[in-house]
C-alpha cells in the first residue's frame, strides 16, 4: 500500500516508521519545515526507543519520504492517516482547528476522478461526534453531498505510550476501527493484517468516545491508587503491601466486574464502607478528593436514571419496578437504589407495582425491615406476584436487576433495562 501520514509528531512519526517497517511506502506531511527537513535527514523528530533504525532502513529502502506540501503525493496513495495534535483549549475542549486544517487540506488535494476512494483514517483524540459533525462536513463542502464515492472516512483510535510506543504499535491492547457503516475497510484491514489484537468494528462515536474512556480511566487508577496511598502513610499502614494484596484479586478488583455502565451501587456493605473509609481519611487528612466523590455521583446517577425510566411517560401511568432488592435473590432492601427509584416514583404520582419474588414484605426482619418501611412504609400494598406482573398492561416496566429473567414480558410492553441503560 502506498500510506500518507499528517502530522509527524509522537504518534506519526511512530506509524511512519512501522508501517514503513511492515514493508509499505510511507509518505509523511508536517507542517514544521524543520521536522521534515531532519526526518529526511535521518534525523529522528523525537526522542523514542528504537525510532532511529527503523528511519534509517526506511530511508535507504526509500520506504519513507516526508514533505511539508501535499502537492500532488495524494494521488497515488490509498490510505492517509491524520495524527495533527488536538491540544487543550483554555475552556478545556480539545482545539479542533489542526484537525480542521488538515481535513481542508486532503479535501483540496484529492483528486475526484480516483479509480477506489481514499481512506482518510483520523487517529488524534477527538471528542464524539466530531467525523460527522466536523470532518464529513468540510469533505462535502469541497467534494459534494457523494463525497464517500472519494473518500472513505475511519476514526481509528490510537493507543501507544511514549517510551515503548513501538512494541505498542506491533502488539497493541486492542484495535479498534470506527466507520460511518460500523463496517470494515480494506485499507485498515491491509494496514493491521500482521498485527494479533482484539479488534472492535464499530460505528464513529463508539471508537471517538474510546480514548476519553480509558484515559480518564487511567487517570482514576492512578488518583483512586494515591488516595489510598495517602491514606496508607498517615496510618503508618505498608501501601505496597496493600497493592500487593489488591492486585492478586483478579476476580473482583482487576477485572471486568464493576466496570459495566447500568445501575447505581448499593446494598448493605458499599454505601456504608465508601462513607466510613471516607471518615478514616478525612480524619487523618489526607484528603481523598476521588473518594469523596463517590456518593455524590452515585446519586447524580440514581436521579439520571430514574429520568431515563420514566422519560415520555404521562402523569400517573402504571409502572412496574422488577426488582427492588440491590441484586437478585436477595431480601436486603439495605440501601438498594430501587428503593429510592420506587420512592421517585410515588412520590411523582406514577402508579406504581413492584415485583421481586426474593421480598416477602411480612418475612422482613431487622434491619432490613426497618430499612424498607422507613423507605416504602406501603411496600406490602405494592409488591406483585409473577402471574400478575406478567397479566398486567403496564405503561413501562423498569428492570433494575436480574430479576426479569424470571419473568416473561410481552413483546410489546415498554420497558426500559437500567441494567444496559437501554
Ligand atoms: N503522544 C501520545 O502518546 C498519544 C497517544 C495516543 C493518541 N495521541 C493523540 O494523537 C494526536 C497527536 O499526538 P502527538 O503527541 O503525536 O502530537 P504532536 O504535537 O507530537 O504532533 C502533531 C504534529 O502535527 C503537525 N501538524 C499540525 N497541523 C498539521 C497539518 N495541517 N498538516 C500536517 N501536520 C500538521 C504538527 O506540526 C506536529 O508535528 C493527539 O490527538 C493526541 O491526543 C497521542
Amino acid at each position: 500500500m502506498k500510506v500518507s501520514i499528517f502530522g509527524l509528531g509522537y504518534v506519526g512519526f511512530t506509524a511512519m516508521c512501522c508501517i514503513a517497517k511492515e514493508g509499505h511506502k510511507v509518505t509523511g506531511f508536517d507542517v514544521s519545515e524543520e521536522k521534515v527537513e531532519q526526518i529526511n535527514n535521518g534525523i529522528p523528530p523525537i526522542s523514542e526507543p528504537g525510532v532511529l533504525e527503523l528511519l534509517t532502513n526506511g530511508l535507504s529502502s526509500g520506504k519513507i519520504n516526508a514533505f511539508s506540501n501535499i502537492e500532488n503525493h495524494l494521488d497515488d496513495s490509498d490510505l492517509a492517516i491524520v495524527c495533527v495534535g488536538t491540544p487543550s483549549s483554555p475552556d478545556g475542549a480539545h482545539d479542533m482547528s489542526y484537525i480542521a486544517e488538515v481535513t481542508r487540506q486532503i479535501a483540496s488535494k484529492v483528486k475526484k476522478d480516483r479509480k477506489s476512494p481514499l481512506t482518510v483514517a483520523y487517529r488524534s483524540t477527538v471528542r464524539p461526534g466530531t467525523v460527522e459533525e466536523l470532518i464529513a462536513p468540510i469533505f462535502a463542502d469541497e467534494l459534494g453531498k457523494d463525497f464517500e464515492k472519494t473518500i472513505s472516512i475511519v476514526y481509528n483510535p490510537e493507543f501507544l505510550r511514549e517510551a515503548s510506543a513501538i512494541q505498542d504499535y506491533f502488539e497493541p491492547p486492542k484495535i479498534v476501527i470506527g466507520t460511518l457503516s460500523g463496517g470494515r475497510n480494506e485499507h485498515m484491514e491491509l494496514l493491521n493484517k500482521n498485527i494479533d489484537a482484539p479488534t472492535f468494528h464499530v460505528g464513529l462515536r463508539e471508537a471517538e468516545i474510546t480514548k476519553f474512556v480509558d484515559n480518564s480511566w487511567h487517570a482514576v487508577k492512578v488518583a483512586y491508587a494515591n488516595e489510598v496511598g495517602r491514606i496508607c502513610l498517615q496510618l503508618g499502614v505498608d501501601a505496597s503491601k496493600v497493592h500487593e494484596i489488591f492486585v492478586s484479586d483478579t476476580k473482583l478488583n482487576i477485572s471486568p466486574y464493576y466496570t459495566r455502565p447500568g445501575t447505581a451501587f448499593g446494598g448493605s456493605c458499599l454505601p456504608k464502607d465508601v462513607r466510613a473509609f471516607q471518615h478514616i481519611a478525612a480524619d487523618c487528612g489526607a484528603n481523598t478528593h476521588l473518594l469523596d466523590s463517590l456518593l455524590r455521583s452515585n446519586e447524580a446517577h440514581k436521579f439520571k436514571l430514574y429520568e431515563h425510566a420514566c422519560s415520555g411517560l404521562r402523569p400517573q401511568a402504571s409502572v412496574l419496578l422488577v426488582g427492588l432488592a440491590f441484586k437478585a435473590n436477595t431480601d436486603d432492601l439495605r440501601e438498594s437504589p430501587s428503593v429510592d427509584l420506587a420512592r421517585q416514583f410515588l412520590n411523582a404520582g406514577y402508579k406504581l407495582s413492584i415485583f421481586d419474588p426474593a421480598i416477602q414484605a411480612t418475612k422482613l426482619i431487622g434491619a432490613n425491615l426497618g430499612y424498607a418501611y422507613t423507605q416504602l412504609p406501603t411496600l406490602s400494598k405494592l409488591l406483585v406476584s409473577k402471574e400478575i406482573a406478567e397479566r398486567g398492561n403496564y405503561d413501562r416496566v423498569v428492570i433494575t436487576n436480574a430479576t426479569h429473567k424470571m419473568l416473561t414480558l410481552s413483546p410489546n410492553q415498554s420497558i426500559v433495562d437500567l441494567n444496559t441503560l437501554s
